[in-house]
């Protein structure tokens, strides 16, 4: 059998960025975005959801969920060359969303919108599958990041220019579930 004990020890070593913003910060603006587009899209039909993988699977989930109007989910997922610390500014599709949002008002989900390259990419791309509206919401911006012009319609929190893990984001593939937005310094 697992020696669960021991395996937690190790994970409790290994996670201990510091708090950039708290798990209960989080959830009070989490809220406030949900009244707020619950609001804006009442009456507009069925709104959909796209969760930007990976980083926006707890953004999205918890968002969703708070929502009061009728929605339905579609993952996308893109690939930038380089590491998120270093873009070269070129994305490519790697998965596309796998329902018709022809005609449908379309929520773009990203946990972080760092140069800004992803959403202005996502936004065109979804734009041509003919949506009635796309729309973006994203949960971090470091807008001090920015190389290209992207509107964020809904957004959480404006940060400094930080490496950031928690709540779906991640370095190397570690800290994506922690419960709060934390800061590290990457080795490379
Ligand atoms: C992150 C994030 C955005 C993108 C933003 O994804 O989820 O999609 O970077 O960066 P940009 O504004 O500079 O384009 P990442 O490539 O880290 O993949 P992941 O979500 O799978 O961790």
């Amino acid at each position: 059998m697992l020696a669960l004990s021991s395996c937690c020890e190790n994970d409790v070593t290994q996670n201990d960025p510091k708090s950039l913003i708290s798990e209960a910060a989080i959830e009070a603006r989490v809220v406030e975005l949900a009244e707020q587009i619950s609001k804006d899209y009442e009456g507009c039909g069925e709104l959909v959801l796209v969760g930007v993988l990976k980083g926006a699977f707890i953004f999205l989930a918890d968002l969703s969920r708070r929502l009061t109007i009728p929605r339905v989910i579609e993952f996308i997922a893109v690939s930038s060359y380089g590491s998120r610390s270093r873009s070269s500014g070129a994305v490519r599709l790697v998965m596309d969303v796998r329902g018709n949002i022809e005609g449908k008002h379309v929520l773009i989900v990203e946990d972080i919108v760092d140069t800004g390259h992803t959403l202005k990419y996502l936004i065109g791309m979804l734009d041509s599958h003919g949506p009635a509206s796309v729309k973006t919401c994203a949960l971090v911006r470091k807008a001090e990041r920015a190389e290209v012009e992207v509107d964020v319609d809904y957004l959480g929190f404006d940060i400094p220019d930080e490496w950031v893990v928690g709540y779906g984001l991640d370095y190397a593939e570690k800290n994506r579930t922690l419960p709060y937005i934390g800061v590290i310094t990457p080795a490379d």
